[in-house]
């Protein structure tokens, strides 16, 4: 299929980009740089030897999008352009409605004109809002988010249904993902940040990299094995490879369907800075801070029906991510920069 990748210059959509193509797909990429860089897809292109179409491009943009239709022929678009950082969604959700829900009505009209019926999303855990039991299962009730941004994946989800209930050709693909952390193999490509991170394995990255000084882990008194907070952590590559099969079911099926991207294993906060240190042969100095707001104590996913429909299961281990999210920091301290 040729897939148009909105946003795939960022982290997931760039190694998304090199696993769509190892499968033999082509690709064209949409993005406007807003949290991303022309070099990661120059990356790819190296990594793959193979040319990519390339447009500078907001997805909020009709006039653009539809041009982008108009030249290329598009079998099935990926939608990555999100804007992603849950504390500042919290302070200009405006943006964060407007980018969100903006982009995904865009080229859902575009899509029509253009007689496209195949649409995969990057949903999030985070619409399960504070888990009651856990793994958590696609058919559990969404909750309520606690942030803005949150509350964009849920509201998408809700506009891609109705929109697949409305045109009975249409197969739409939520791919709910849980925690993506690692690299690409090579360390050509990897998570770039813009300031300091909120995430935990950028954060542990760059402290492994002299440039933060030190780890601070929000909580020890949740009731986890040790205190720290659970989450799934998956393989950045496992993860692109999901889109692959996402894809490929898109074609086959109509409807909207709903899949967890997870390994099904929890990890504590601790249990991170321990693998890390372990495989890194590295010291991470962590201090203990309060409970940051927001944060649950765990989570992490049955990802049985993504195996039994998709065919798709999570290959690396913690070993692997933590290796290559270093793998890829220590070769570009300064990320794509
Ligand atoms: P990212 O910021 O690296 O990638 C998003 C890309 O979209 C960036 O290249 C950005 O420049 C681009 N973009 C944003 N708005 C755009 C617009 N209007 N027009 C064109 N391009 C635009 O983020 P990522 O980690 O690769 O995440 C991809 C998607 O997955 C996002 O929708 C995010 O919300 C979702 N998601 C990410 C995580 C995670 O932990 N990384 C977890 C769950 C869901
Ligand atoms: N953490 C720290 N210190 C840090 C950063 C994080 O202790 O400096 C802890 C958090 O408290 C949490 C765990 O590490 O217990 C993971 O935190 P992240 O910020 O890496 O990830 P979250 O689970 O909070 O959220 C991420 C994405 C969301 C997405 C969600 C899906 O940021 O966008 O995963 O599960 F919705």
């Amino acid at each position: 299929m040729n897939v148009l990748l909105a946003g795939g210059a960022g982290y997931i959509g760039s190694h998304t980009c090199v696993e769509l193509i190892n499968a033999g797909h082509s690709v064209v990429i949409a993005d406007n740089y807003s949290n991303s860089c022309p070099e990661a897809v120059r990356r790819v292109e190296e990594i793959t030897e193979t040319k990519i179409p390339l447009y500078e491009a907001d997805v909020c943009d009709s006039i653009a999008v539809e041009r982008i239709f108009a030249e290329n022929k598009i079998d099935a678009v990926i939608h990555f352009a999100g804007l992603k950082a849950v504390g500042e969604s919290c302070e200009k959700p405006v943006e964060y409605y407007r980018n969100n829900i903006d982009s995904t009505l865009t080229l859902l009209e575009a899509m029509k004109k253009f007689g496209v019926n195949n649409f995969i999303f990057s949903s999030s855990a985070t619409v399960y809002g504070t888990p009651t039991t856990v793994p958590l299962v696609e058919t559990m009730p969404t909750g309520s988010p606690t942030n803005p941004y949150g509350w964009t994946k849920l509201m998408m989800e809700q506009i891609l249904t109705d929109t697949a209930n409305a045109n009975p050709e249409m197969s739409i693909v939520i791919l709910r993902y849980f925690n993506p952390i690692g690299a690409h193999e090579s360390g050509r490509i990897g998570e770039d940040p813009n300031g300091i991170p909120n995430n935990l394995m950028p954060y542990i990255t760059q402290v492994a990299a002299g440039r933060l000084k030190q780890l601070g882990v929000f909580g020890n008194d949740y009731p986890t094995h040790d205190g720290t907070g659970v989450r799934d952590y998956i393989h950045v590559v496992d993860l692109a490879k999901g889109h692959v099969k996402a894809i490929e079911y898109s074609g086959e099926h109509n409807g909207t369907e709903i899949f967890n991207l997870g390994t099904g294993t929890g990890y504590s906060v601790l249990d991170i800075v321990k693998a890390f240190e372990k495989v890194n042969n590295l010291e991470i100095p962590y201090i203990i801070k309060p409970r940051r707001a927001g944060d649950i104590a765990e989570c992490f996913a049955d990802a049985t029906k993504a195996k039994e429909l998709l065919g798709w299961v999570a290959e690396k281990n913690l070993e692997d991510m933590c290796h290559d999210s270093w793998n890829w920091q220590s070769h570009n301290v300064n990320g794509y920069k």
